[in-house]
């Protein structure tokens, strides 16, 4: 199992290449289920998720090519196995955005149910209910959704769906789902992510009819059939979020090339209020820091976009740890997101959590630092929380587990390394 080791301390300069969004990539490599002309897709960053998802629709009889810079073709004119195993969606969740392209395009489908994650149920009933509002039978059995549509109907029919509450990936199979019903279909209660525009985008380019994407309120028009087309992932704003933060905490001046500070202004404002230098330049982001105690810790609360992202909560809790001052960080999206919290006390922060609620007391008012420990990686974002530690702990950190990390970071140690971090990768 890897490892990374990092010895903290050292400061940040340069420009860093920020990827292909993970959670645009995954959606839309699925959306390419929904024609038989070929889709490819530009800039799709290299992680293990894509990986999976590849593995996925390949299962299915789809053909997919992957190159080295990042374009991935698809060709699902052979699709002839509308299924989603249970031994490749248990690795990953995303899968279940196979559900609504595969029902739109073939009228059935046969997916299985994702299971819990580390950071909590993560139920698809809202992806089952918006399914069956246009029309398609759902039965879950032996941990399987088996969908299809009712007797004599060849394709769903648009409703208004009213999701109980936003979700994203419900958001966006639904929307997935109604550009190929007949008439139209409203989303109430939409995800407003950056990454559902981007998913949009993708299928207007396919002949999707679709407006209001990135507001509460989608509008789809159903299209008898859709066609192929090329389309560029949008900048991962996790991954740069993730970087503003490394470079807030362990001090420098660096670039994040690509980086989209649109898609982050709530992120920003709190880098700012923390006293970070942040601003939107010429096709990035540019992070100045003094770094670490001269940094004043901010209290938030994790919300829907585009208010402060749950995926970004672990990451400034880092960066909270190294500040001056006290800070409630609230997690109001997943039910056990805090995992990170006892790894970062193994380093030597000071945190006490209640429930949803996270109380955390910069080590930077006291002058002491985090100290340098073997830690171990729980979930995606709480590995980037551990790596952000590292860098400005005293000594040497050790992360454990970084599977974790390599599920959506496209070579995370390499581009810190890029910068002036002195960081390494095990491989045990
Ligand atoms: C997406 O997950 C992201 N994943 C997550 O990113 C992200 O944390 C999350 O949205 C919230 O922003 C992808 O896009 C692949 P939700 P998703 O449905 O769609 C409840 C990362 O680190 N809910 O918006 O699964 C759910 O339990 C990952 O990159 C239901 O109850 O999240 C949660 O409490 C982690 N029933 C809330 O809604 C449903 O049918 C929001 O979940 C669906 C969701």
């Amino acid at each position: 199992m890897d490892k990374l080791l990092i010895r903290g301390g050292r400061a940040l300069h340069g420009e860093v290449l920020v990827s292909g969004a993970k959670n645009a990539a995954l959606p839309e490599l699925c959306a390419a289920l929904l024609t038989a002309e070929p889709v490819t897709l530009l800039n799709v960053p290299q992680l293990q998720d894509v990986s999976t998802m590849l593995k996925l629709i390949r299962n299915m009889g789809v053909a997919a090519e992957r190159a080295s810079d990042g374009t991935v073709r698809i060709d699902a004119s052979g699709l002839n196995t509308p299924e989603a195993p249970y031994e490749l969606v248990k690795t990953m969740r995303a899968s279940v955005l196979a559900l609504g392209p595969l029902l739109a395009r073939f009228g059935e489908a046969t997916v299985s149910l994702p299971g819990g994650c580390a950071i909590g149920s993560r139920p698809v009933d809202q992806h089952i209910k918006g399914m069956a509002a246009m029309g398609a039978e759902i039965v879950v059995e032996h941990g399987y959704m088996i969908a299809k549509l009712p007797q004599g109907w060849t394709r769903l029919k648009g409703a208004r769906i009213t999701t109980d509450m936003v979700t994203v990936t419900g958001t966006e199979n639904l929307m997935m789902a109604a550009t190929l019903a007949e008439g139209e279909t409203v989303l109430e209660n939409a995800a407003q992510e950056p990454e559902i525009s981007d998913l949009a985008e993708m299928l207007i380019a396919m002949g999707a009819h679709i407006e209001g994407h990135g507001t509460s309120r989608i509008r789809i028009e159903g299209v008898e059939r859709l066609h192929g087309c090329t389309h560029r992932v949008v900048a991962d704003r996790i991954e740069a979020g993730t970087f503003l933060c490394a470079v807030a905490a362990a001090g420098g001046d660096v670039v994040l090339r690509h980086g989209r500070a649109d898609h982050l202004d709530a992120v920003i404002d709190k880098l700012r209020e923390a006293g970070v230098q942040v601003q939107a330049v010429e096709g990035g982001i540019r992070v100045q820091s003094a770094g670490g105690n001269t940094l004043k810790a901010q209290g938030f609360r994790t919300t829907e976009y585009p208010g402060f992202p749950t995926d970004m909560q672990a990451q400034f809790m880092a960066l909270n740890c190294i500040a001056q001052g006290m800070a409630t960080v609230a997690e109001t999206i997943f039910e056990n997101r805090f995992m990170h919290v006892n790894e970062l006390v193994r380093l030597g922060a000071k945190i006490q959590v209640d429930g949803k609620v996270a109380v955390i007391e910069g080590v930077g008012s006291t002058t002491s630092r985090l100290s340098g420990a073997t830690v171990m990686a729980t979930d995606l974002r709480a590995s980037a929380s551990l790596v952000i530690a590292g860098l400005v702990a005293d000594g040497e950190t050790v992360v454990d587990r970084i599977y974790h990390l390599d599920r959506g970071y496209d070579c995370m140690e390499a581009k810190l390394r890029g910068i002036g971090a002195d960081i390494e990768r095990i491989t045990a």
